[in-house]
């Protein structure tokens, strides 16, 4: 998988060369390109974003700079996410289907968020015969500054379903035996006591059907603690 991200701010995405997406891009399974929008400014201040048509608070990224950055990556078979607190919210299924893509490209708007031309211009009929795809895509319901952050929480979720990225594949198969895929069973290791607190005694029992029967309802109980 081809992963371009697009940012005014490169360095956020220092971290995606470490752990297991910095050892997938070493064995050639991934490539993650960060391109600093800036590059393709003309003029002397280097200007990304200008004021609204119709008036309002902030700024907006300008179309045709985005656009240049964009062409300059682009390859047939794209998905193009454009990172905005108004897209599709982020999910598991979501992941999974991106982890299936050849390139994602990732549009990390600042400000007010980017022209609107820039998603209508990539949805047009041409891109679509090239079998490119525009989503907005959004991480839930709050607000940050920026789709860096985001876009590397898509981009940790989405890369640990390619096959052999992930450490260890029984690990995967594991989760995608429980429906939703993340809605686990807590987990305890070495000491069998601590701070008084004892490993519940079932696990200790080498039963393994029961383990499965405990494991179960308990991934239950704690998804019911933890639905708002
Ligand atoms: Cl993708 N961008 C911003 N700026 N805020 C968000 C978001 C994205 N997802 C949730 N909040």
């Amino acid at each position: 998988m081809r992963i371009d991200a697009i940012t005014i701010f490169p360095d956020y995405f220092a971290p995606m060369q470490l752990s297991l997406l910095g050892k997938a891009q070493d064995g050639g399974l991934l490539s993650i390109n960060v391109h600093d929008l800036r590059a393709q400014t003309s003029d002397v201040h280097h200007t990304v974003d200008d004021a609204p048509y119709g008036g309002g608070a902030g700024m907006v990224m300008v179309a045709d700079v985005w656009g240049k950055a964009i062409d300059s990556v682009i390859e047939d078979d794209a998905d193009l996410i454009i990172l905005t607190p108004a897209g599709r919210r982020f999910n598991q299924e979501m992941a999974q289907e991106l982890s299936a893509a050849k390139q994602l490209i990732f549009a990390c708007g600042r400000y007010e968020g980017i022209d609107d031309r820039v998603r209508i211009h990539y949805s047009q009929p041409e891109y679509q015969a090239r079998n490119i795809r525009v989503r907005e895509v959004s991480i839930g319901d709050y607000v940050l500054g920026g789709g860096e952050v985001a876009s590397m929480v898509m981009i940790e979720a989405i890369t640990r379903l390619i096959p052999r990225v992930l450490g260890n594949p029984l690990s995967l198969a594991e989760e995608s035996h429980n429906e939703e895929g993340y809605l686990e069973y807590p987990n305890f290791t070495r000491p069998q006591q601590w701070r008084g607190l004892e490993v519940p005694p079932i696990l200790l029992s080498g039963n393994h059907g029961a383990i499965a029967t405990w494991r179960s309802s308990q991934a239950e109980e704690r998804k019911n603690a933890n639905s708002n």
